[in-house]
C-alpha cells in the first residue's frame, strides 16, 4: 500500500480570535509554546505520514515561514550554545514534506478538501482540522487508518457530546458492529439543531477518506451556512449501498478544542501542566488560584 498523504485545511478566517487573527492566521496561535498547527502536523507524522499538504488562505505565508528553516536564528542559538532551543527550532522545519496549495475564496470544508484532489491523487488520504488538538498519548489516527486498511470505508472520528453542544458539530446516526469501538455510520448531518440530531455522536476533526469523496464534493451544492461540507459529501457515501460506507472511530481519549476561546485557554493551561518542564511551577500556582475563585 502507497504511503498515505493528509491534508490540513487552514484556510478559515478565525473571526472568533480578532483582532489576534487580522494578520496571522488562527492555526498560529501558540498552544504553551508551539503553533496549533504544529502539533497536528506532529499528530500525523507519528502516525506514519510524512507528505503532508496544508490549504492555506490569504495571510498564510506565517505558516509556511513556520515549517521553513531560519538560518540565521540557527546560527545565533548555535553560537550561544543554546542547544535545547536550537533543535526545537530546527525540528519545525524537519518534520515532514509540507506542502502548501490556496483555497482562493474560504467557501467551506469540503471545497477546501476538493483543493487537494491533484496533490493527493487516486490514494486514501488523511484529513486533520487544526482546531481539534488529540493528545500525542492517544493513538487516534493511527486506529483510523488500520479501520480504514481494514474496511475501505471512509472513517471518521466520533465522540459523545453534551446534546446541547451538537449544534457546534456534525452528527452522526450509527449501528454497531463486530468491532469494538467502531460503529456504522448511516446518516450524517452538519450543526443540526439539538432537536433535530440523530444522536449525540460528534464528528470531531479527524477523516480518512477514500479518493472517491473529490468527485462526491465536484457536485456537492452548498449545504449549513452557505458552504460546501464535508458532512454532505460522507452523507452521500454512507447512504450509497454500492459504495465503500462510512465507519466511525468512537474518541474517548483526551481532545483539546482550540477553535474556540474558553477551550483555547483551557487547552493551554491542561497542556502545560501536564508538561514536565512547566507543571511543577504553573500546578502549585492554579491550586491556589482556583482556591481563590
Ligand atoms: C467542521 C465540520 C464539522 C465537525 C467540526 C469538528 O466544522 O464541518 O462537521 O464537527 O469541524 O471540529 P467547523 O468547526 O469547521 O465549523
Amino acid at each position: 500500500m502507497k504511503k498515505m498523504k493528509a491534508v490540513i485545511p487552514a484556510a478559515g478566517l478565525g473571526t472568533r480570535f480578532l483582532p489576534a487573527t487580522k494578520a496571522m492566521p488562527k492555526e498560529m496561535l501558540p498552544v504553551v509554546d508551539k503553533p496549533a498547527i504544529q502539533y497536528v502536523v506532529e499528530e500525523a507524522v507519528s502516525a506514519g505520514i510524512d507528505d503532508i499538504l496544508v490549504i492555506i488562505g490569504r495571510n498564510k505565508n506565517a505558516i509556511s515561514d513556520h515549517f521553513d528553516s531560519v538560518p540565521e536564528l540557527e546560527v545565533k542559538l548555535q553560537q550561544k550554545g543554546d542547544h535545547g532551543r536550537l533543535e526545537r527550532v530546527m525540528k519545525s522545519s524537519d518534520l515532514a514534506d509540507i506542502h502548501f496549495v490556496r483555497q482562493g475564496e474560504p467557501k467551506g470544508l469540503g471545497h477546501a478538501v476538493l483543493r487537494a484532489r491533484t496533490h493527493v491523487g487516486d490514494s486514501s488520504f488523511a484529513v486533520l482540522l487544526g482546531d481539534d488538538l488529540i493528545d500525542e498519548r492517544d493513538s487516534l489516527l493511527i486506529e483510523m487508518i488500520a479501520a480504514h486498511e481494514a474496511t475501505g470505508a471512509a472513517v471518521i472520528a466520533l465522540m459523545e457530546v453534551d446534546p446541547a453542544h451538537i449544534h457546534m458539530y456534525g452528527a452522526a446516526a450509527v449501528e454497531p458492529t463486530d468491532t469494538d469501538g467502531v460503529v456504522k455510520v448511516t446518516g450524517l448531518v452538519e450543526k443540526p439543531a439539538a432537536e433535530d440530531a440523530p444522536s449525540n455522536l460528534a464528528v470531531i476533526g479527524r477523516y480518512v477518506l477514500p479518493s472517491s469523496v473529490f468527485e462526491i464534493l465536484e457536485r456537492t451544492e452548498p449545504g449549513k451556512g452557505g458552504e460546501i461540507q464535508l458532512t454532505d459529501a460522507l452523507q452521500e457515501l454512507a447512504a450509497d449501498p454500492d459504495g465503500p460506507g462510512v465507519v466511525g472511530v468512537t474518541f474517548r481519549g483526551r481532545r483539546y478544542d482550540t477553535g474556540d476561546r474558553v477551550d483555547y485557554i483551557k487547552a493551554i493551561v491542561q497542556l502545560a501542566a501536564d508538561r514536565e518542564d512547566l507543571g511543577p511551577g504553573l500546578r502549585p500556582w492554579l491550586k491556589e488560584f482556583a482556591e481563590r475563585l
